[in-house]
């Protein structure tokens, strides 16, 4: 296989960019992330993929849910936020005001919207994890255009 070929045609696909939150423990964790997608209509599942070894990783894999916070676009200094690893700079919410509901997963203010999921199946292929989450509760803070991995100028995937 062409490698450069490979990489260039993986990230053509388009993305977009959430913040997924979790429970660790009795606290909660989220990093940023573009590797979402919903898999069905009934029952909802989407699938995420979180990288082997992280705090988030292992925080879904031991409470089996975690929540998925939709930013807005422009919200760019939200999405850096959650990029670097609680073990390297400690907790990462800061300022960051945020509220549980089912899950005990994160849930940000200044989303547009977000859904909770329950952790149904697990995927250990690679190196992150996937886990198809059933949504199980969901709501929405004020309309708007959803953030894209594009407008970061960034690239996760390759
Ligand atoms: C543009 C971009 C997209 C990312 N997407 C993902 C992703 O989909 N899944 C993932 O596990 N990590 C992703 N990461 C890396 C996580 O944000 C990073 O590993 C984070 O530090 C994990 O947080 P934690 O260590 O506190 O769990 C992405 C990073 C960047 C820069």
């Amino acid at each position: 296989m062409d490698e450069q070929a490979k990489k260039a045609a993986l990230r053509g696909i388009s993305y977009g960019l959430y913040v997924i939150g979790t429970k660790v423990g009795d606290d909660v964790n989220a990093f940023t992330g573009n590797w979402v997608t919903q898999t069905s209509f009934v029952p909802p599942l989407v699938v995420i993929a979180a990288k082997k070894g992280t705090t988030s990783c292992d925080g879904i894999r031991e409470s089996g849910v975690f929540s998925v916070n939709v930013l807005e676009t422009g919200q760019k200094d939200l999405a850096f936020s959650f990029f670097k690893p609680v073990s390297r700079v400690g907790n990462k919410f800061g300022e960051v005001e945020f509220y549980t509901q089912t899950t005990g997963s994160p849930i940000l203010k200044e989303a547009l919207s977000w859904f909770e999921c329950k952790v149904v199946d697990v995927n250990e292929r690679g190196d992150h994890v996937l886990f198809v989450g059933e949504v199980i509760d969901a709501g929405v803070h004020r309309g708007g255009d959803s953030m894209t991995l594009k407008e970061t100028g960034l690239f996760y995937g390759g």
